[in-house]
């Protein structure tokens, strides 16, 4: 057997701790499949003395984790630290410029610094690897990379965020309100202490636009993708919406758009009305679930774990298992499938023009001649209505719900109408518009 793969650990909390374990776990089988063994030279993480339940003794300890990428003993570096920039980045570019393979869980730093470190490592002739950064455990960049790599893909949407289809998916089965569902992830350990980049839509976001990378050949554009977040969905929606035969999920989706002859990109993570019938309808709890329509191979769905210590150490060694095969990410070394310099540049494509069905909810104050202001805002910006019902009482005493469904038409109509509303008195908070996912 040849030599082993010899890695050095840099972050040893959820996903850490599960890599270790994977590697003791498997270890003969990984060789096996690999065609080496994977050895573990040195770890690191902030606390030498913390009690991580796993034996470390074997292993040399690194202050500064960063030293690891100069170690003669380390051939790949694995960082599982976190953060887009900071230390897990000094680290990357290290490990990188020493000539080692880096493999990283690490969405936020791909998502922002993902283009420069793939250019370092084709020049390097060094492999970057992340497939743990999107998904989890499902093995998507993977099936986008090599399985569809023939295709050019239309179109590429899912749930990207466990913790945000746990909260959905947990109020729509219990009728409980966002912030109580909240609070019982954060308990569970699904939601960080800070969950703001889950529920914002921003983590969402930043998988959105590594996918979008790979799946169109563009450079990442993290900051052209429009991003909402499910703070203010109420349990009424998730009601209103389950009435109308949906459930509400946070989706990402990245398409094309050529309508006027430039190639462009339409990047966004909203919240949606997903009909029953759609297989992101019953992706319910944590997992997450990815489609990408290819122009040859037609619908293709991945779904599974997107997070945890298992799913996520699986990718991460499933990486290094590539990279102990020899593997350095393409011929030449491309992480996003494309060599760096071969990638388009697509501008980012507008929402307005882009037609489809919306539901807009309103709190509105209990009063005569507020649904008439409401329909004549819709039908000065030339929106048709497709239903409109008002649901009982806000949670606040003599305010109602109003939820409107439209017909299809451009985004911007209602955009429009909105705009007409706004200033209103008869509004007591920012109208919730969430678009439904068509075909
Ligand atoms: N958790 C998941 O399910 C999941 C899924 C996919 C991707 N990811 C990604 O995987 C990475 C790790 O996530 P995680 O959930 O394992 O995080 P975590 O449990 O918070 O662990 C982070 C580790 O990094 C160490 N660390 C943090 N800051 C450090 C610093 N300045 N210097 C040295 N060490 C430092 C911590 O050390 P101490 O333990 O000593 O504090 C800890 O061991 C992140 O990029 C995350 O986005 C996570």
């Amino acid at each position: 057997m040849a030599k082993p793969l010899r890695i050095a650990l840099a972050g040893l909390g959820t996903v850490g701790a599960g890599v270790i374990r994977l590697i003791e776990t498997n270890a003969s089988l990984i060789a096996r499949r690999a065609g080496r063994t994977i050895e573990i030279t040195a770890v690191s993480a902030r606390d030498r003395h913390k009690d991580r339940g796993i034996d470390l003794s074997g292993y040399a300890w690194e202050d500064d984790m960063t030293a690891m990428a100069a170690r003669d003993d380390v051939d790949a570096v694995v960082e599982l630290v976190g953060g887009a920039d900071g230390p897990a980045l000094t680290l990357a570019r290290n490990a990188i410029a020493h000539g080692k393979s880096l493999v990283t869980a690490n969405k936020a730093m791909i998502a922002h610094h993902g283009l420069e470190l793939a250019a370092l490592s084709e020049q390097a002739r060094v492999a970057l690897k992340f497939e743990a950064a999107v998904a989890g455990g499902i093995p998507v960049i993977k099936g986008l990379r090599e399985g569809a790599a023939a295709n050019a893909i239309e179109r590429l949407y899912g749930i990207l965020n466990g913790t945000c289809n746990f909260i959905l998916s947990t109020m729509e089965d219990t009728g409980r309100d966002f912030a109580d569902v909240l609070a019982e992830a954060q308990a569970k350990g699904y939601a960080e202490a800070d969950p703001g980049f889950d529920i914002e839509g921003t983590d969402a976001a930043h998988k959105l636009a590594i996918l979008s990378a790979i799946a169109f050949g563009t450079r990442i554009d993290f900051a052209s993708v429009e991003t909402a977040g499910i703070a203010r969905i109420l349990a009424a929606d998730i009601a209103q919406a389950d009435a109308l035969g949906y459930v509400i999920r946070l989706i990402g989706i990245a398409e094309t758009d050529a309508a006027d002859g430039t190639n462009r990109l339409f990047q966004r993570v909203q919240p949606y009305l997903v009909p029953f019938d759609h297989p992101l309808a019953h992706v319910d709890g944590a997992t997450n679930a990815v489609v990408a329509e290819g122009n040859f191979s037609g619908r293709l769905l991945f779904q599974g774990a997107g997070a945890g210590d298992g799913p996520t150490a699986s990718a991460v060694v499933a990486d290094l298992i590539d990279i102990a095969r020899g593997d350095l990410g393409g011929e030449a070394g491309a992480p996003f499938s494309i060599q760096v310099a071969e990638m388009e540049a697509m501008p980012p494509a507008p929402s307005g023009h882009r037609l489809g069905r919306a539901y807009i909810r309103f709190v509105v104050a209990d009063r005569p001649g507020v649904l008439a202001e409401i329909t004549a805002a819709m039908r000065d910006a030339g929106v048709s209505i497709e239903s409109l019902i008002q649901k009982g009482r806000a949670e606040t005493e003599g305010d109602v719900l109003v939820v409107m469904v439209t017909h299809e038409g451009p985004e911007s109509g209602v955009r429009e109408a909105l705009r007409l509303l706004d200033g209103s008195a008869s509004l007591k908070e920012a109208p919730l518009v969430m678009q439904i996912l068509g075909d």
